[in-house]
C-alpha cells in the first residue's frame, strides 16, 4: 500500500466536521489500524510516498509513484499494490498510472469524501474493499481500477461528480466495471483500450508543459497567447458544448498551432464526445479532438505523448 495523502488521511478537530479539515495528515500505519479485517485479506506492506492534499499533486510525484509501482509488483512477494490518494486529482493519477505502470498485477486506487476523524467517515470501507480488489485473481490484467464506494471503476472513465457525496464518482458513457460488497469482487465488463504493458507511454523525468484554456462566453485570447510566450508545448481547451471554441480563442489557437504548440480539444460539459471535425474543423486548424476523454485527463495523455515525442496525435487520441 503506497499512502499518498488526501481526505482518507484527513484530520478535523470535530467529529461531526466533514468540511474545514486538514486533508493528508494521517499516516498509513494509523490508517490500517483503523480496519482490523484487512488482517483476513492481506498482508500489507506499507509505505507513505507522500502526505498532501490531492490539488497540490505534481508531475514529479507522478514520476515517483509509478516508478516505485513498478519496483514493487516486479517483486514475487508482492500480489498487488493500492494507492490511497486525495479524491480530488484522483482520476489523473489513476490514468497516468493506467497508461505508464507495467505488468499485469492488479493496481488499485482508493480515497474517501470524509475525513477518517468524522462520524461516518467513508475511508475504512473503501480501504478494505480496495485491498479486497487488490487481492483478488480477477483483477489482473485490467488496467489500473479505482475501487470507491463499493462500485470498481476504470482509471480511464472515472471522474469526481460530487463536491461532498460519498457517491463522488461516476464513470459517463462505460459506467462501472463492477462491485466490491462484503468480500465479494465482481467484474461486469472489461476497459477495451490498451493500458499497463500494452502502452506505448513512460512516465518521464522532464515533463512538457501543457495547460488548460477554457472557452465561455466572452473570453478573450489573453491566456493562450502567454501561454504560447511562456513556452507551452501543449493546450487542451475545455471547450463549450462538443469541444466548440469562442471565434476569438480559436483564432488564437490556430495561431499557436502554426508556432508549434499541439492544441486539442476536449469539453467541459461533463459527458459525451468531442468528434474530430464536428463542433470545428481540426483538419483546418491543426486540433486534435479528445474522443471522451475530461480536459484534465486529456492533459495527461497529451503531457505523455509530447514526453514520448509522439507526432501522430489524433491516433494517440483515439487509442488511449
Ligand atoms: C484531496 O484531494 O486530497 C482532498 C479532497 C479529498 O480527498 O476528498
Amino acid at each position: 500500500m503506497l499512502a499518498t495523502g488526501g481526505t482518507i488521511a484527513g484530520s478535523a478537530g470535530d467529529a461531526s466536521k466533514t468540511a474545514g479539515y486538514k486533508a493528508g495528515v494521517v499516516g498509513v500505519d494509523k490508517l490500517l489500524d483503523t480496519v482490523p479485517a484487512l488482517g483476513s485479506v492481506a498482508r500489507i506492506h506499507a509505505e507513505q510516498i507522500a502526505g498532501i492534499d490531492s490539488k497540490d499533486m505534481s508531475a514529479a510525484l507522478w514520476t515517483t509513484f509509478a516508478r516505485r509501482i513498478d519496483a514493487l509488483l516486479a517483486q514475487d512477494d508482492i500480489d498487488g499494490v493500492v494507492v490511497t490518494h486525495g479524491t480530488d486529482t484522483l482520476e489523473e493519477t489513476a490514468y497516468l498510472l493506467h497508461l505508464t505502470v507495467k505488468g499485469g498485477k492488479p493496481v488499485v486506487l482508493t480515497a474517501a469524501m470524509r475525513p477518517s476523524t468524522a462520524l461516518s467517515a467513508d475511508g475504512p470501507l473503501n480501504l478494505l474493499n480496495a485491498v479486497t480488489v487488490a487481492a483478488s485473481k480477477d483483477a489482473g490484467g485490467k488496467g489500473v481500477l479505482v475501487a470507491f464506494n463499493n462500485q470498481i471503476h476504470s482509471a480511464r472513465d472515472v471522474t469526481k461528480t460530487s463536491m461532498y457525496a460519498v457517491d463522488a464518482f461516476r464513470s459517463p458513457e462505460t459506467g462501472v466495471l463492477g462491485f466490491v460488497q462484503d468480500g465479494r469482487v465482481e467484474f461486469q465488463r472489461v476497459a477495451v483500450r490498451p493500458h499497463t504493458g500494452a502502452s506505448e507511454f513512460a512516465v518521464a523525468d522532464q515533463w512538457p508543459m501543457v495547460e488548460i484554456v477554457a472557452s465561455y462566453a466572452d473570453a478573450s485570447r489573453v491566456v493562450v497567447d502567454a501561454l504560447v510566450a511562456a513556452g507551452a508545448r501543449g493546450i487542451v481547451v475545455a471547450g463549450t458544448g462538443n469541444g466548440s471554441m469562442h471565434a476569438t480563442l480559436t483564432q488564437a489557437l490556430a495561431e499557436a498551432v502554426k508556432r508549434g504548440v499541439a492544441v486539442v480539444r476536449a469539453s467541459r460539459v461533463g459527458s459525451g464526445h468531442v468528434m474530430r471535425n464536428g463542433a470545428a474543423s481540426d483538419d483546418a486548424l491543426g486540433t486534435v479532438s479528445a474522443g471522451t476523454l475530461n480536459p484534465y485527463k486529456a492533459r495527461v495523455l497529451l503531457m505523455l505523448a509530447l514526453a514520448a515525442s509522439t507526432n501522430d496525435l489524433q491516433r494517440i487520441f483515439d487509442t488511449y
